[in-house]
């Protein structure tokens, strides 16, 4: 029997932008159109706006385009000043949310306090996307032990029934805007998407086989072909480049 592919992920991390309301709905309702004119069924789009804007989206979620948000707070609910719950993002049908990005871990976020979010998210089965990555390359391999750290210590009280609904993003964090300076280099991609597989058959088994890995990190129009290309890469996160339809559209059809 033919094995179908599994769907690409791309998820849009606007961070805080776009700067009014207007500019948002506009935004989604473009990227929504692109979803709808590409042929194909091989891609699934999620855009993460900033928090005030996603109640407004959340009636026009549809076709291949899905909301996501940016953070989120473990508590159920109650006295957490600026904090949004796992409740709240899913009654504003949000159904993903990026957990542990590195600008936030710079602010002071754990993988312990990630691992907490972690768990919140799937308990109002929103799927957590986990953002790893190490500061910088050293030619003696150490970057993969902080790897190992991260993401196993990130997913601490994931249970292997529920390795599958966690997505990991491999983000090197000198790889995030690098204003036009690109991508990491797709064989050092499907190096290291490859090493974090191992990582989670390893604790989880033949559960993880289904967990998506995806690259994140300066993704553009010109990269994006080839990091499709590299083994393992089952989507992408993209940042600057998620602000633009024109931009995005090229991504597309890379996948
Ligand atoms: P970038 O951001 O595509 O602008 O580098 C990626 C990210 O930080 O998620």
């Amino acid at each position: 029997m033919k094995k179908t592919p599994t769907k690409k992920l791309i998820i849009a991390n606007w961070k805080m932008n776009p700067g009014t309301l207007k500019e948002a709905v506009n935004l989604f309702g473009a990227i929504k159109n692109l979803g709808k004119t590409l042929g194909h069924k091989g891609i699934e789009i999620v855009v993460c706006p900033p928090f005030p804007f996603i109640g407004a989206l959340t009636d026009k979620v549809g076709g291949k385009v899905f909301l996501g948000a940016q953070d989120l707070f473990f508590e159920k609910e109650g006295a957490f000043t600026g904090e949004v719950s796992a409740s709240q993002l899913a009654s504003a049908k949000a159904s993903y949310v990026i957990v542990g990005h590195s600008e936030r871990r710079r602010m002071g976020e754990t993988s312990d306090l990630v691992a907490k979010k972690v768990a919140a998210a799937l308990t109002k089965k929103i799927m957590p996307i986990v953002c790893v990555g190490e500061k910088e390359r050293d030619t003696e391999g150490a970057f993969f032990h902080v790897l190992h750290d991260e993401l196993l210590t990130s997913l601490q009280h994931v249970a292997k029934k529920d390795i599958a609904k966690v997505v990991i993003a491999y983000e090197p964090v000198w790889a995030i805007s690098t204003q036009g300076k690109g991508a990491m280099a797709p064989n050092d991609i499907a190096e290291t998407i490859i090493y974090l597989k191992k990582v989670l058959a390893d604790k989880y088994g033949k559960a993880s086989a289904k967990t998506k890995i995806l690259y994140g990190g300066s993704v553009d129009p010109f990269d994006a072909p080839e990091i499709f290309k590299a083994a393992g890469v089952d989507g992408a996160l993209i940042g600057k480049a998620s602000l633009s339809a024109a931009k995005l559209e090229k991504i597309f059809k890379a996948v």
